[in-house]
């Protein structure tokens, strides 16, 4: 590598001497020719070795844009729809049933994921052909978030970049966290669904239960860790202030009016109804370099709709 950097700022200095006779265009021909090859095989920033990446997860698809370093990137999961130009690169599947075939059909050296990834199978079959496959902790909270970006950072060279988003996470953050818009913290429910067979709310040590706690508020689910299946039961303590959802979970269930006709909410008098929040899944629950922005969204909108 020394060499070819050696190398390449030679013939850069070649190229932009002035003095240099005629009688050398060809080989300021072949130094241009050598300088294109090498900005094609290096990306700028890049780890030698790292050219070609597939990720398995929206909020680390999320970081390597931040981290300016999309050229890398050959492919995604579905949850990868942020930012837009994410939309164009392939797709590899759902992050929970990956398909091998996507996956290595884009050659990739690198395959990058969460623990969300899976099957464990296709993970199992692409490390024993010898593709690197890094695999991310998926523990929500700002730590946890803050190192996942200073990981990426470093597997792909761009440690300087990672910094800067670091510290402006961890200062709006604490900021954010001192100038909480109440007296008392607002209880909120989280409410999560892929369709009327799949409604789940947030208990502890959950991704739902990490934002609403980062953002100063408190999960009106302390009985129980996990996504658990929703019961009327579970609805039956002391009153909610606002109900948490995320978009694709609230189009998934309808919308509004049919969420109030869910077991355990229909029972529910209309004057007594706490407000409805939405969010953008990626954004409330990716843990990712929109960590601040999506902190400050929920404050406000947590802020309006309590009663
Ligand atoms: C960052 C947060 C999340 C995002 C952005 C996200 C996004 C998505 C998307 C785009 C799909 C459709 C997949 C497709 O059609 O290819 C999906 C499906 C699904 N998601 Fe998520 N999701 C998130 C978190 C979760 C969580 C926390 C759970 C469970 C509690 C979950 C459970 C599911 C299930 C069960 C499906 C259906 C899977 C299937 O059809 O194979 N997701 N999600």
């Amino acid at each position: 590598m020394p060499f070819i950097l050696y190398g390449y700022m030679h013939i850069l200095k070649m190229r932009s001497n002035p003095f240099l006779p005629l009688g050398n265009f060809n080989y300021r021909c072949y130094s241009l020719l050598i300088a294109g090859l090498l900005f094609s095989i290096i990306p700028l920033g890049a780890k030698e070795n790292t050219k070609r990446i597939v990720s398995l997860s929206g909020s680390l698809t999320e970081i390597i844009y931040s981290l300016g370093a999309q050229n890398l990137l050959v492919g995604t999961d579905t949850t990868s729809y942020f930012p837009e130009q994410a939309n164009q690169l392939p797709k590899v599947g759902y992050q929970r049933s990956l398909s091998l075939e996507g996956i290595l059909s884009l050659k990739p050296d690198l395959v990058l994921g969460t623990e969300e990834a899976g099957p464990p199978e296709t993970l199992d079959r692409l490390k024993k052909l010898g593709i690197k496959v890094l695999i991310h902790d998926s523990k929500p909270g700002l730590q946890s978030t803050l190192d996942r970006i200073q990981l990426i950072g470093e597997t792909i060279g761009e440690t300087k970049v990672a910094q800067e988003i670091i510290d402006r996470i961890h200062k709006n953050v604490i900021t954010l966290q001192k100038n909480t818009p109440w007296k008392i913290k607002p209880k909120v429910l989280m409410v999560f669904s892929r369709g009327r067979n799949m409604i789940v709310v947030a208990g502890k040590e959950t991704s739902g239960s990490a934002m609403i706690e980062l953002a100063g508020a408190e999960n009106y689910i302390s009985e129980f860790s996990g996504f658990k299946p929703l019961t009327p039961e579970i609805l039956l303590k002391n009153k909610m202030d606002v109900i948490l959802l995320t978009d694709m979970s609230l189009k998934a269930l309808g919308g509004k009016k049919e969420f109030w006709k869910l077991p355990g909410f229909q029972a529910i008098p209309e004057s007594k109804r706490p407000n409805i929040i939405t969010m953008d899944d990626l954004l409330l629950l990716g843990f990712s370099s929109r960590l601040d922005s999506a902190l400050e969204e929920l404050q406000i909108k947590i802020k309006k709709s309590s009663k």
